[in-house]
């Protein structure tokens, strides 16, 4: 047995923006824990021979993010069914056997947001409409599912990899031609947008609205800005809103549960930790 102190921490590139050190940091002082959690900037032709260096360093998981969580799915030596699922990790966790586990806990954090913000909310108990079909759509979908979805109506404006989707899914996804995007979202229980639309510095988003009814729960995995102009539109129309940083708090419950043994509570303290480090 080692004493070293358990260390974890986030790889990607660029990584300076990361939240996730200013997160697992605040939860490490707020528990009392010891050990630390850092950032690592890796580089892609690079990621497999850091990845085996990190637990002789007494690294004892990673969380994976941009561009490398399809390739820890290659790097792993065992893939939970959800990782496979959705095709990409964002979590690596170093095993004593010296077996490295991917896992993706980024469907749970999609989950429980909305659970938070919506009480009593289930992906099951109506139709549901996503926009976008990347690799977060993925994810969600995936998530969607799991939690009982059997009516998503998926949009995108390049319809091939909306298809794709469907052909990946089945018939739980069926999907919509973009110019349609504005009134599938009349009917439906709950909007997810996963398209990077009204994300600080990329394109405006630009889907008509009109339809939005107030019993629709509408969330956005956009948190730059934290009120997207969907969800403040969302807001003016009556609907339950739901803000993406919840994500990324809440996929991050199960990842330092793994590294340090507690499982952290999403609260204010922890929302102001990620935000003040932005
Ligand atoms: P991620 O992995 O975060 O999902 P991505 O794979 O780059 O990122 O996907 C971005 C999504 O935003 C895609 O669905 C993209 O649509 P396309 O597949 O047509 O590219 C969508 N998107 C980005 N800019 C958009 C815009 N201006 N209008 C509509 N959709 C847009």
């Amino acid at each position: 047995m080692t004493d070293r102190l358990p260390l974890a921490g986030v790889i990607g590139r660029p990584i300076g923006h990361s939240r996730s050190p200013a997160l697992h940091r605040h939860w490490l002082a707020r528990y009392g824990l010891p050990g630390d959690y850092t950032a690592f900037e890796v580089a892609e032709d690079d990621l497999a021979e850091v990845v085996r260096m990190l637990p002789k360093m007494g690294v004892v998981g990673v969380n994976v993010t941009v561009p490398h969580k399809v390739a820890a799915l290659a790097i792993a030596d065992r893939v939970t069914d959800r990782a496979t699922l959705v095709g990409a990790a964002n979590l690596l966790i170093f095993q004593a056997d010296g077996r490295i586990l991917a896992d993706n806990t980024d469907g749970y954090g999609f989950l429980a947001n909305i659970r938070a913000g919506a009480p009593g909310w289930s992906a099951g108990s109506g139709p549901v409409a996503v926009l976008g079909a990347g690799g977060a759509a993925r994810g969600v979908i995936a998530a969607l599912i799991e939690d009982g979805a059997t009516d998503i109506r998926l949009a995108n404006r390049t319809r091939t990899k909306a298809e794709a989707l469907h052909r990946a899914f089945g018939n739980k996804v069926q999907v919509v031609d973009w110019h349609h995007a504005g009134e599938m979202i009349g009917d439906v229980q709950t909007l997810v947008n996963t398209t990077t639309m009204g994300m600080t510095g990329a394109a405006e988003f630009r889907l008509p609205l009109d339809a939005l009814r107030p019993e629709t729960v509408v969330t956005d995995i956009v948190y730059t800005p934290l009120r997207t102009p969907l969800l403040e539109r969302a807001e003016a129309a009556g609907c339950v809103t739901v803000d993406g940083l919840g994500m990324l708090l809440h996929q991050a419950v199960p990842a330092f549960e793994r590294f340090f043994g507690t499982r952290p509570e999403v609260d204010d303290a922890a929302r102001q930790a990620v935000l003040s480090d932005a």
